[in-house]
């Protein structure tokens, strides 16, 4: 058959023609052996019709081969001997190792896109013979190293894309000059120097991302020259200097990010001549002036954050004319006057945010005509007046911070009736007076209650019980009496959560209340609370603080213009009608055929399928068609995280199912709809450790005996110490991420939450406390940084409820007491080892007793006080599998 084509061929004349046909013929059965391109066979079809590649249309060359998506691996060397390619995708695969030199080698490439890959090294020189190339793309991959000046021959580049690598030196000066780069993104990335002078003159330059470097200089006035700029993203630098005056004449910009740099001087007037700005942040830098009127010309504006900043003056009334905006972020600056009335207008409005400044009037009645309104931060101003009872009708409310003002009169009961309050209800440092309103008690979504230091009187409504969500509260400074209510949160609360009220009694307070208190405090079961304390740390609202840190973090991220365009509530869309899947991923090649991801989508709209419930996520059991089990975490309200971290956030989870250990949660794919992400793991049908321990009490037959929890000990802590190998830092350790499977083997979870936080990478807004009650290290408090041995502590917490029985917080501990302290007090209070080891296995033999002691005593040194005194987790592995072995 060969010989057959070949001589035709021949005879007709064209030789060189068979010679390269036969080489890209061979060169595409060598490539799919290397690499298994799915759909690919050799069995004797014209390879021209082969899937995911394009003949040129008067030959048989391949010019177009796009493998993209296709999480191939291998060595990609071969594909340069397609000589004729002018269009090579080989973008988001596993692709490894240094890009091949000979890549130079196709002279007739345009359009070459390596990204989201883990190519390593320098971006080869080579690429300098690549004469014809229009689009380059090696955005996100491993590449090191400055970009080279042998690029400078690249004179048709329109599109150049090198973010996400770890790229270093300036951005070459030739970049300003090629005259048809429309899109040139370089943000993170750790690019130093100035922007070249020439950048957009010369080209007609569209998009310009440069966020996250160290870029410094001044933002050149040359980049908005030609007019055609659209995108603007210098956020995270240190760019000096003013915003061009120039911006106005880029009347089709529709963002512009230049947050978190070293601006000076006034916003120019001529933002007003572009009219289609959308977004506009310029928060953290030092510009100062009067917020400019002229935003109001800007009639599709989404966001305006300008906080922290040196503005003065008062809030112009003109930007109630913005319909469209969703968030106004103004905090700490120095406006002051009155919130204009005209933002009640504003019915998109999602987040007004004018905290610390010194506005000095009185909150609007009619605030929350606004009926999207989720964020309401006035705190840290100079506010009189009354809280109106109207503000009871921002039902959509999330958070309420009216703290550090001037209020007076009393809380209106009507605060009750804002049923999604769920991050924080602030009303502390005014001077509100009058009793509590038990209609607080409604707010059973609140995490954080405050309304410490102001002139409250009367007793603590016993129906404030209601707030089962209740995490933090503070009712100091006040003049509140009688006994504090028995509710598990407030006596979990430090006594200074109470303090300062003169006539308050009862615990956590060190007045007791006298008799009939006492009486109900010996009447209160301790079972009771437990429950409590289980339902709130199992619904994952103890795991509030990490989780709400990445959603929080996405919901201050950008709001998306997407999102604005579309008007339609999603959550209400939900019931109706199965989503379209945006994006979606089975990892493991050999499960792909066993889950079916619109089934995935399908058995998490159904409530009997819910597993557990938190305030940000939601846990199901899916039952595929084909039989299979997956375990669903539903993470909601991150519709910006998706869309601005999708590709970041598909590759990290990507990664972390390539970590494969025995011990760790492997993610094994995602369904992304709408502003939903669903996180795909395998369903471990035991349920996790603190029900193993704390709830298998009442059933004695299902105790779990010394050596099973030795070896889930040993387990957690090979899965622990195997993930800060490889560089992972956990954010919430604590023995209900410990799942078990069907043989009782531990396996930790929450890993995704954990690398998605990673805080070696992230920015200082990033390294937030997190983890869950009690399991979270004294030094967090103040260094604010997670790190290696806070995870030794967490994880020496739960050792302590493995070996004791105990929860890492009981009120029999005492005030302020946690496990910890209560198992490092023992020898002070002259305790035996058997008061604080659960007895009933302790004393089961001398050798259990023997190698729990030894493993009490790893456990008092991974909680020590002082984190370089902790023992790495590599060698708490050594230690507790001495005392297995011995
Ligand atoms: C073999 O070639 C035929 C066309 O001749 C094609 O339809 C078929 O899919 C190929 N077989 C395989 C296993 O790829
Ligand atoms: C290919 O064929 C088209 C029309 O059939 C012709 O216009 C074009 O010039 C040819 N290209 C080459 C490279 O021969
Ligand atoms: C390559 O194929 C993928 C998936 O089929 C598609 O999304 C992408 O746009 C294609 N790339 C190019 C450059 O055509
Ligand atoms: C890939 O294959 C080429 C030969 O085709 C070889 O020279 C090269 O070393 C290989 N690269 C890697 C990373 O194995
Ligand atoms: C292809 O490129 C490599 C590396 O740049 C070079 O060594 C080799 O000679 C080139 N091959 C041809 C046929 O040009
Ligand atoms: C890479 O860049 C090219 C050119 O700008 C673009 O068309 C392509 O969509 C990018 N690839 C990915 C995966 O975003
Ligand atoms: C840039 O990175 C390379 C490789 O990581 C390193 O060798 C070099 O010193 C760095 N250059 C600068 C200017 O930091
Ligand atoms: C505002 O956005 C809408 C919808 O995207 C668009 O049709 C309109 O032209 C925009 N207005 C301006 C002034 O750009
Ligand atoms: C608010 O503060 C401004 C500036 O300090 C002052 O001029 C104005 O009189 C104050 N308004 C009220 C109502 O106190």
């Amino acid at each position: 058959m060969a010989f057959w084509c070949l001589s035709i061929l021949l005879i007709v004349g064209f030789l060189s023609k068979s010679e390269a046909q036969l080489s890209d013929e061979a060169a595409l059965v060598a490539i799919n052996r290397e690499l298994g391109v799915p759909g690919w066979s050799n069995n004797g079809t014209d390879y021209c019709t082969w899937v995911r590649l394009k003949c040129g249309a008067n030959n048989s060359f391949v010019e177009m081969l796009n493998l993209s998506g296709l999480q191939l691996r291998g060595n990609v060397t071969l594909i340069s001997d397609l000589r004729s390619l002018k269009h090579l995708d080989l973008s988001s695969n596993n692709f490894n190792g240094p890009i091949p030199a000979s890549f130079g080698n196709l002279s007739e490439l345009e359009f070459l896109d390596l990204s989201l890959n883990r190519f390593v090294g320098g971006i080869p020189v080579e690429f300098s013979k690549l004469r014809g190339l229009r689009a380059l793309n090696i955005s996100n991959n491993l590449l090191v190293g400055e970009i080279p000046d042998e690029l400078m021959v690249l004179e048709r580049l329109g599109e150049f894309q090198v973010s996400g690598n770890g790229l270093n030196g300036s951005i070459p000066h030739w970049v300003g000059n090629l005259s048809n780069l429309r899109v040139f993104t370089a943000y993170e990335n750790d690019l130093g120097g100035e922007i070249p002078s020439g950048l957009g003159s010369v080209s007609e330059l569209e998009l310009l991302n440069l966020h996250s470097n160290q870029l410094e200089g001044k933002i050149p006035k040359g980049v908005f020259e030609k007019g055609k700029l659209k995108v603007l993203v210098l956020t995270q630098n240190r760019f000096t200097g003013e915003l061009p005056e120039a911006v106005g004449i880029c009347s089709g910009l529709s963002s512009i990010r230049i947050g978190n740099n070293e601006l000076v001087g006034v916003i120019p007037r001529t933002i007003g001549n572009i009219s289609g700005l959308t977004y506009f942040e310029a928060d953290n830098n030092n510009l100062s002036g009067e917020i400019i009127a002229e935003f109001s010309k800007c009639s599709n504006l989404t966001l305006l954050n300008l906080a922290a900043n040196g503005f003065a003056g008062t809030i112009p009334t003109e930007l109630g004319q913005l319909m469209n905006l969703q968030e106004l972020i103004l905090s700490g600056n120095s406006l002051f006057g009155e919130i204009p009335e005209s933002f009640l207008g504003c019915g998109n409005l999602n987040k007004l945010d004018l905290s610390n400044n010194r506005l000095n009037g009185t909150i609007p009645k009619e605030l929350c005509s606004m009926p999207r309104l989720q964020y309401l931060l006035l705190d840290q101003n100079s506010i009189r007046g009354d809280i109106p009872h109207e503000i009871g009708n921002c039902v959509k409310l999330l958070q309420l911070q009216l703290g550090r003002n001037y209020l007076t009169g009393t809380i209106p009961p009507e605060i009750g009736r804002m049923r999604n309050l769920q991050i924080a209800l602030n009303l502390s440092f005014n001077h509100l007076h009058g009793s509590l309103p038990p209609e607080l008690g409604k707010l059973d979504k609140l995490v954080s209650l405050d309304v410490s230091n102001n002139l409250l009187t009367g007793s603590i409504p016993q129906l404030l019980k209601g707030m089962m969500s209740l995490i933090e509260v503070n009712f100091s400074n006040n003049l509140l009496n009688g006994p504090v209510p028995v509710f598990v949160p407030f006596q979990k609360s430090p006594n200074s959560s109470f303090s300062g009220n003169k006539e308050l009694c009862g615990a956590p307070l060190s007045f007791s209340c006298g008799y009939s208190d006492d009486l109900e405090h010996m009447r209160y079961n301790h079972r009771v609370s437990y429950r409590i304390v289980l339902a709130v740390i199992g619904s994952g609202v103890a795991v509030f603080v990490s989780v709400t840190v990445v959603v929080i973090l996405f919901m201050m991220r950008e709001k998306q213009e997407k999102a604005a365009a579309k008007n339609v509530d999603v959550e209400e869309n939900i019931e109706d009608e199965q989503p379209a899947i945006i994006a979606g991923n089975v990892f493991l090649e050999n499960l792909k055929q066993g889950i079916d991801l619109d089934a995935v989508v399908k058995a998490t709209m159904k409530e009997s399928n819910k597993l557990s419930t938190g305030t940000f996520s939601s846990v199901y059991k899916a039952v595929m068609p084909s039989g299979m089990i997956v375990s669903v975490k539903k993470l909601k309200s991150m519709d910006r995280a998706i869309t601005h971290h999708q590709n970041k956030m598909i590759r990290e989870l990507e990664r972390l199912s390539k970590l494969c250990h025995d011990h760790l949660v492997r993610p094994i794919g995602f369904v992304i709809y709408d502003d939903v992400a669903l996180l795909l793991h395998q369903h471990l049908p035991n349920g996790n450790l603190t029900q193993l321990i704390h709830e298998s009490t009442k059933k004695p037959e299902y105790q779990p005996d010394w050596p099973m929890r030795l070896s889930i000990a040993v387990g957690v802590a090979e899965g622990l110490a195997f993930l800060h190998h490889v560089a992972i830092i956990h954010l919430d350790v604590s023995s209900s991420n410990v799942l078990l499977d069907s043989g009782y083997k531990p396996v930790l979870g929450e890993i995704e939450i954990s690398k998605l936080l990673d805080p070696s990478r992230g920015t200082a807004s990033i390294s937030s406390v997190a983890g869950s009650f009690g399991y979270i290290p004294p030094e967090y408090a103040y260094t604010m940084q997670v790190t290696a041995p806070g995870n030794v502590y967490s994880y020496g917490v739960v050792l302590l409820e493995i070996l004791t029985s105990r929860a890492p917080v009981e009120e029999e501990f005492g005030e302020g007491v946690d496990l910890v302290k209560w198992v490092h007090g023992a020898s002070a209070r002259g305790e035996t080892p058997e008061q604080i080891l659960d007895a009933k296995l302790s004393t089961v033999s001398f050798a259990w007793r023997k190698e729990m002691l030894a493993a009490l005593k790893i456990a008092l040194l991974c909680t020590d006080i002082t984190p370089a005194k902790r023992p790495k987790m590599k060698k708490v592995v050594e230690m507790l599998q001495e005392v297995e072995q011995s």
